[in-house]
C-alpha cells in the first residue's frame, strides 16, 4: 500500500475563474506553474460565436497538415482549406483566442510581462486517436516536449490549452512523474552528443538553429520515455479529464504528458527565457545542469 500511496501523482490545481480578462481572481501564480503543476479552470470556456461552431469539423484542417495555425508576428493562417471568406473567419477566430489566452497569462503570471513571447496558436479539430504515427510522434505515450528540428536551447514552452468539444468529449491526458524524478530515471544512460554534429545538423537544415547539449538531453529523456514500454505501462502516472468547457495551463516542457483522447481543441505557445521565470532553478534547463555539474548552453 505505502508503495503505492508514493506512486500517486497529484499535480492538477483548480480555479474557478470564469474570465479571461484582468478582472479574473486568480493572479501572482507563477510559482505553482513553475514547480510542475497543471493549472485548471474549468469554468474557464472559450465561447465560440453561432458562427464559429461550424469550423469544429475535421473538414477545415489540410490533411498534410497536423493541425490548424496561426503564425506569429506575421499572423499567417497555416494548415487549413476552405474558400477566403470562411479561412478568414476561421483565422479571426484563432486570433481570438490568441489575445483572450495572453490576457489570462499575463494576469496569472504578472512576472512574465514583457517578456512572454507569443508562439503558434493551434485549432485541432481532429480526433487525437485518428493520427497514426510512429512512437516517436506518438503522444498517447508520456512525455515532456522537445522537438528534433525546432531546438528550443532552454527556452520555456508554455501553454494554454481550451476543450471547445461541442457533444461533451472530454479532453483526456495522462500526467506523469516530476521532472527532476524523470530525468534521474534516465540521465546515466545518455550520453554527450557526437562533436560536430549540432555544427552539421544545422548546415544540413534539419534543426532551425544549433542544437545545444540542453536540446540533446530533452530529446533522449522524450524518446526514451516514449520507448519504454514499462515506464508507460507501469511509471508514476495520473489520469485527467478536461471536460468541454475547460482551460488548462501548463509547461509542457517540464510535466510529463500525453494526449489520450479528445477533439476539438485551442492551443496557445508561450515561449519565455528561463531568466524570465520567478525562479529560474525550476526550470528543465537549471535542473538538468545541477544533476549533471555542468552548462548544458
Ligand atoms: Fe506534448
Amino acid at each position: 500500500m505505502a508503495s503505492d500511496a508514493a506512486e500517486t501523482i497529484d499535480i492538477v490545481r483548480a480555479y474557478d475563474d470564469r474570465s479571461w480578462g484582468n478582472d479574473g481572481p486568480t493572479r501572482g501564480v507563477e510559482d505553482v506553474v513553475e514547480t510542475g503543476a497543471v493549472l485548471t479552470f474549468p469554468q474557464l470556456a472559450f465561447a465560440l460565436a453561432e458562427p464559429e461552431r461550424r469550423f469544429l469539423d475535421p473538414r477545415w484542417a489540410d490533411a498534410k497538415a497536423k493541425n490548424v495555425s496561426v503564425r506569429w508576428p506575421s499572423g499567417e493562417l497555416r494548415g487549413a482549406v476552405g474558400d477566403p471568406a470562411d479561412l478568414e473567419a476561421l483565422r479571426a477566430m484563432i486570433v481570438r483566442f490568441a489575445e483572450m489566452s495572453e490576457a489570462l497569462a499575463l494576469r496569472l503570471f504578472p512576472h512574465y510581462r514583457g517578456h512572454l513571447r507569443r508562439g503558434n496558436t493551434s485549432f485541432r479539430p481532429t480526433d487525437v486517436v485518428a493520427r497514426v504515427r510512429s512512437w516517436r510522434q506518438d503522444d498517447t505515450r508520456l512525455h515532456v516536449d522537445a522537438f528534433p528540428s525546432n531546438p528550443m536551447r532552454g527556452t520555456r514552452l508554455l501553454r494554454v490549452f481550451s476543450n471547445v468539444n461541442p457533444s461533451g468529449v472530454p479532453r483526456r491526458w495522462r500526467v506523469g512523474e516530476p521532472f527532476e524524478a524523470h530525468a534521474r530515471r534516465y540521465l546515466g544512460a545518455i550520453g554527450r552528443p557526437l562533436p560536430g554534429s549540432a555544427w552539421l545538423m544545422h548546415k544540413a537544415g534539419i534543426t532551425k538553429r544549433r542544437r545545444t547539449e540542453y536540446d540533446h538531453v530533452m530529446l533522449q529523456l522524450h524518446d526514451r520515455a516514449k520507448s519504454d514500454l514499462g515506464f508507460q505501462r507501469s511509471g508514476p502516472q495520473a489520469r485527467v479529464d478536461f471536460a468541454p468547457g475547460t482551460t488548462w495551463v501548463v509547461y509542457s516542457d517540464q510535466v510529463l504528458h500525453a494526449a489520450m483522447g479528445g477533439q476539438h481543441m485551442l492551443e496557445q505557445t508561450f515561449l519565455l527565457d528561463v531568466e524570465c521565470l520567478r525562479r529560474p532553478e525550476t526550470s528543465p534547463l537549471r535542473t538538468l545542469e545541477r544533476l549533471l555539474h555542468r552548462s548544458l548552453r
